[in-house]
């Protein structure tokens, strides 16, 4: 199961198979990023559209890593997998929207094909087996809040074409394709009447609705100041509501940011009187529960790069003096922090979908927290990141995979790595497990 390379990459196809050109083929296992592989004379074809087993007419639409490989869209099936459905959406396909890569998957079958890419990714990059860590297969959980799927994006960037008619982009160009509806978003995304008006001089415009308070629309590029929205979770210590820039990071589901703070601060357990570092912290969401959980006799510091979302975290985190919030980079703080000797009882890693890399979590493993908690929108950035943990002594030891985006191929990891212990140690504080990773 190749994943696409991340090298230098074409859209000419190599002469003998040009873009539009058509070809039969018998689909092999899926891919990180949304499609499956096949191969056509030996090359590899990765294959959007289509699903493992089935026999397919592919149309070329590029190719990368100088030729290597070729991309293709299924734009005929031949023989159906038992997991095709009629795309619920009706600008899902070959050639229309790119925002949505399992529209024509049964909901199930995509969670199936979303555990298959992440134990792959984990075998191929970690060296880890998870079937066999785990003592059974990966599975990929909706989130709380689910509807088949649908009605579940709170953030949308729409771009807008040169008549000022706001539409989804086309897969991997440019182009605006014109909609009158997303079946992915939120109704009350579309109900701000963005598809329905023009938006002259803008090249995109981006709508959230928030769990407080009405959905905004801004227009980008942005005039005058970016209007703030309202996001509530509750946490251990009780609910919490806090302030996000509208184009600033927050959860794009529902149910994500809750049910991501539900498992890191359970798995972590942070107990009074501890220290507790929140990497990539963006507006505070972990930091605000570890600072509830820690209290006053404990410490707590939220380092985020982005000077909104910093700003954002100290208003936020306002009610715990205990906590400091940082404004800067993730590898340059912990860095820092090293050199002062500081020391941290649990660590909260969430970085973009690059990983935290080899430098950091290096770092933070010389912090000598008893737990680290990874939040991963990308499992290919979390396994080499796991091996990088693994070489310095740090063992995954819980995993959940969370279908927080679902008819796309992404997915988002939540993991725990502790160190390993030597025999006879004794396990540092309540979180402490060793041996077999658990699922959830
Ligand atoms: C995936 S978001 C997580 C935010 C937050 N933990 C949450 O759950 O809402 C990643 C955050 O890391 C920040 N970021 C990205 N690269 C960074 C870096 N090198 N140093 C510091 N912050 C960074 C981004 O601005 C963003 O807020």
């Amino acid at each position: 199961m190749p994943t696409e390379p991340a090298a230098p990459q074409t859209d000419a196809a190599p002469e003998d198979l040009a873009p539009g050109d058509r070809v039969e083929l018998v689909v092999g296992p899926v891919a990180h990023g949304g499609h499956c592989v096949a191969r056509h004379e030996g090359r590899v074809v990765f294959v959007r559209h289509t699903l493992p087993g089935e026999r397919v007419v592919a149309e070329v639409t590029g190719s990368g890593h100088g030729g290597r490989f070729l991309r293709a869209d299924a734009v005929r099936v031949l023989q159906p997998s038992a997991d095709r459905v009629l795309p619920p959406c009706p600008w899902s396909g070959p050639g229309r929207c790119g925002g949505c890569d399992f529209q024509h998957v049964d909901l199930a079958a995509q969670r199936r094909l979303k555990a298959a890419v992440v134990a792959e990714q984990f075998q191929r990059l970690a060296g880890v087996d998870l079937a066999e860590a785990l003592g059974g297969e990966v599975v990929c959980e909706p989130v709380p809040g689910d509807h088949d799927g649908l009605g579940w994006r709170t953030r949308v960037e729409f771009a807008v074409d040169g008549s000022g008619r706001a539409g989804l982009r086309r897969h991997r160009s440019h182009e605006v394709v014109p909609v009158d509806d997303c079946l992915i978003a939120v109704r009350e995304v579309t109900a701000t009447g963005v598809l329905a008006t023009a938006h002259p001089g803008a090249e995109a415009v981006d709508v959230v609705a928030p769990s407080r308070g009405p959905a905004v629309q801004v227009p980008v590029p942005t005039s005058g100041r970016v209007p703030d929205v309202v996001e509530a979770v509750t946490l251990p210590g009780g609910e919490v509501e806090l302030g996000v820039g509208a184009r600033g990071f927050w959860q794009v589901h529902p149910g994500a940011a809750q049910t991501f703070a539900d498992t890191v601060l359970g798995w972590l357990d942070a107990r009074p009187g501890e220290r507790a570092l929140d990497l990539y912290a963006g507006v505070g969401l972990f930091a605000a529960g570890l600072a509830q959980a820690v209290g006053g006799r404990g410490r707590v510091l939220a380092v985020e790069g982005d000077r909104g979302g910093a700003e954002h975290a100290r208003d936020n985190l306002r009610p715990w003096r205990h906590a400091r919030v940082r404004r800067d980079r993730v590898d340059r703080a912990v860095r820092g922090l090293v050199n002062a000797r500081e020391r941290y009882d649990v660590v909260v890693l969430d970085p973009p979908r690059s990983g935290a890399g080899k430098a950091v979590v290096r770092d933070v493993a010389r912090l000598r927290a008893r737990a680290v908690a990874y939040v991963a929108c990308d499992p290919a950035a979390l396994a080499r990141d796991t091996a990088y943990l693994a070489a310095v002594g740090w063992q995954l030891t819980r995993l959940r995979v969370l279908d927080a985006f679902p008819m796309t191929h992404h997915m988002e990891c939540v993991a725990l790595f502790e160190p390993v212990r030597k025999t006879g140690e004794r396990p540092r504080g309540a979180g402490g497990r060793r041996g077999r990773v658990e699922l959830s």
